[in-house]
This record gives structure tokens, sequence and C-alpha cells, in this order.
């Protein structure tokens, strides 16, 4: 096995009567002035909103609000709140939402420890040494950002999308519901399941050999949230399946399926600059680019793929012929991802072809101009960018 480091200090309070504990884990945490943190109208619909209201206002434990947090979490939204944060005195951000919302609240938290644009801190400009506390109500599956290292923030000038890893950042405690994720609509659920599922895969296809433990977990969350997506498609308040989908979402991105610095990430950055350009659901832009990135790199190792065509995907191995058990582990995917409404293309995602100066653009951002390249499993340079971006424009 190789040499790691396991860290996942937020404390998970799950289920039911989960909400029943926030104040008590506020407090606990240090909180004595709060940001309340959201996105859109999902939480205020749901009354979430309104029994957080309630439960700070009953403890006396002050509060200011901001909303509006959008999928793929906006800059400018992140410079609004450290500014009403320094106002008000804050010193906790609750975020209520996905991981937009946790993302943007984690940028936040930085920008307040921060004197400068907190925007150098994801440019790579300045690394930072300390933060707000932030605490978290889940309410979509999906990011794992409830108990990852990790926040990405979108810089509107130049539609850069950028994340950013540091312990400091992993949310001091998550709240999680499951019942408050059956109102996600069927595209959200099956964004959520994907990315799980990718996170995951991220790190099963890295370059590590000999994990037959964490091997074995990542096969068995891959197959559960695989399996648990359809029951919640059929029926939005199946609490049991919606539940294993909502632990399923943490432990695929707390780095217990796999230490980051063995994974491979190559399709999340390519994802990212079409997010980034096309303000596309995380999730349904994996789908659109995992399978081109799949066919282009499997030659790196057959095995694995074949591993994973037969032990995740059910695909018959055909012990003759393992190129086959490979590209049929492919193709498995895509059925799955066709059933549950998620593209496997680009035109699929965006509804036309990318142009070539898009293909460029897409892969001069992801390349960092040519400075940089991304995965682990294979290597991949600016030119391997191109070409995945090519396979994965076709239909
Ligand atoms: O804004 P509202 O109205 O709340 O609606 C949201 C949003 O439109 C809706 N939603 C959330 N909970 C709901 C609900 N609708 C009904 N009922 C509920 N219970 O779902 C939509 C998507 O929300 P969002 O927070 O954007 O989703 P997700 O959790 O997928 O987060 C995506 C962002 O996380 C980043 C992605 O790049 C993207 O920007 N990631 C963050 C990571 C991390 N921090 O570790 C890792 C990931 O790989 C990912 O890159
Ligand atoms: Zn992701």
């Amino acid at each position: 096995m190789v040499d790691f480091r396991f860290y996942a200090p937020t404390e998970v309070v799950f289920g039911k009567e989960s909400e029943e504990h926030l104040v008590e884990m506020v407090r606990k945490y240090g909180g004595r002035k709060l940001l309340l943190h959201y996105g859109g109208h999902s939480a205020e619909r749901s009354g979430l909103l309104g029994s957080v209201r309630e439960k700070l206002n009953e403890a006396g434990l002050p509060f200011v609000e901001l909303g509006g947090v959008k999928p793929n979490p906006r800059l400018s939204l992140v410079h609004e709140g450290i500014e009403l944060c320094r106002k008000e005195n804050v010193d906790f951000i609750l975020a209520v939402g996905g991981g937009s919302v946790i993302d943007s609240s984690k940028a936040i938290a930085y920008g307040m420890k921060y004197d400068g644009d907190v925007w150098d801190i994801y440019a790579r400009k300045y690394v930072p040494t300390e933060t707000l506390p932030v605490g978290c109500i889940l309410t979509i599956p999906a990011a794992g950002s409830e108990m990852s290292d990790s926040s990405v923030i979108t810089k509107e000038e130049g539609d850069l999308k950028i994340g950013y890893s540091n312990n400091l950042c992993r949310p001091k405690f998550a709240i999680m519901n499951p019942v408050r994720t059956f109102t996600l609509p069927p595209y959200q659920t099956a964004c959520g399941a994907t990315d799980i599922m990718m996170h995951t895969m991220e790190r099963y296809f890295g370059k590590a050999d000999d994990m037959t433990l964490i091997d074995n977990i990542a096969e068995a969350l891959m197959r559960t949230v695989k399996n648990c997506v359809f029951h919640v498609l059929r029926n939005p308040e199946d609490y049991r399946n919606r539940a294993n989908i909502m632990w399923a979402s943490s432990l695929g991105h707390n780095d217990l399926t796999g230490d980051r610095g063995y994974s491979d990430f190559a399709t999340h950055q390519l994802e990212h600059e079409l997010s980034a350009m096309f303000d596309v659901a995380h999730g349904a832009g994996l789908a659109a680019i995992w399978p081109s990135w799949a066919r282009y790199v499997h030659k790196e190792n057959v095995a694995r793929f074949v591993r994973f065509a037969v032990n995740v995907m059910d695909v018959p191995n055909d012990f003759t012929d393992p190129e086959a058990t490979a590209m049929a582990g492919i193709e498995a995917i895509e059925r799955f991802y066709r059933a549950i409404g998620m593209p496997t293309n680009i035109p699929e995602l965006i509804g036309r072809e990318l142009t070539e100066d898009e293909i460029k653009e897409l892969a001069r951002k992801c390349s960092h101009d040519d400075g940089r390249t991304i995965g682990g499993f294979k290597v991949l340079d600016k030119n391997d960018m191109t070409e995945i971006y090519k396979m994965a424009n076709k239909q």
C-alpha cells in the first residue's frame, strides 16, 4: 500500500433529527455571530431556512444573511460576503445548501483572514494560514464539499473557474438530513450521483497500485450510488436510498476512497473549463467528458478498466479479450448516464458542437497557457486536452 495521510475532521450529524443539533454544533465550534449563507430559492421553499432562523433566534445567536449563491459560485458574491462579515463582525459561516454554497462560504472564510483580494488564494499568489470556521447544512449530495478540503470559485472576468484545496477549509460540522433531498429535481439528483461516483472514479483510476482495501471500498461506493439513483429517480421520497446517496457524497470525497496525491482528477479539470465557459451543471459536464477521457487513456492500464467494467458496471469478463471488456465497461457507463438523463458528450451537454476556437480556448485555459499538465493515470498536456475535447465533441 502507498503511504498516505487521512484527515477528516468534520463532525457529521446525520439523519432525520440532525437539524435539531444545529445550535449545539455552532456553539461547540465557537460561533457567536453568524453569516447565514444560502443559494436561490430551494432552501426557502422547503422551509429549511425558516426553521434555521427560528432555531438561531430562539437560542439568541445573532446572524446576518446573504443569499443568492449561484451554481458555479461567483467571486463577486464572495467579495460581498467578506465585506458584510467584516462590517458585522461575523465569526462563523453557516452554509445552507450544496457544493456551491459551501464553496462560497469557504472562500468568504478565507477572505476574512486575508487583507488582500481573496482571489489571490485561488490564483496561487497567497497561501492562507488561517480561516473563519465554516459549518454546513447539506441539501444536495454531490460535490462532497461538506467534508472536503476544496472550494471552487468562478471569477466572472475571464470566466475563470479555479479550485483551491487546503485542510484549513474542511467544515467543522456537516448536518445531513436526507429528507431535505426529497425536493431535488431529477436532473440535479442525477448530476449529484454522477459527481459522487466521479470523485471515487478519479481516485480509482489513479497511479497507485496495491490498494486492495481502498479499491473494495471504492467499488462498493460506486455500485451503491449506481443502484440507489434509480430508486430515488422513481420515488424521490425514498428515504433509504436518498440516505445512502447522501453519505456516499461525503465518503466519496473525504479521501476514504483514496489519497488525492495518487489520484487522477483530469476529468474534473477538463470539466471545470466547460462549466466556466457554458455555466453547465458540474455533474453533467463530467458525464460529457469521462467516456472520451477513458477511451483516450485506457491503454495505460487496461486491467484497471477491466476491473471497473466487471466489478462496478457488471460487464461479463471476456478473459480472451481484455480490451473488449474494458471498452464494454465504458459503453456500460454511457448507457447508465443516458438512463439517468445525463449527457455522454459535449453536444448533448450544451446543445451544439464546440467550434474549433472554443476547443482551443478550453485547452488553453485548462493547460494554463501550456504551463501545466493534468492527470495521474496518464499525464495530459495541452495537445492531449485538445484531443479529448475533440473526442467529446462528437455525438
Ligand atoms: O440555489 P438553490 O435554489 O438552492 O438550488 C440549487 C441549485 O440550483 C439546487 N438545490 C440544492 N439543494 C436542493 C436544490 N433543489 C431542490 N431541493 C434541494 N434540497 O441544486 C442546484 C445545484 O446546487 P449546487 O450547490 O450548485 O450543486 P453541487 O453540490 O453539485 O455543487 C456544484 C459546485 O461544486 C463544485 C462544482 O464545480 C460546482 O461549482 N465542486 C466542489 C467540490 C468541493 N468543494 O470539494 C468538488 C467537486 O468536484 C466540484 O468541483
Ligand atoms: Zn466533482
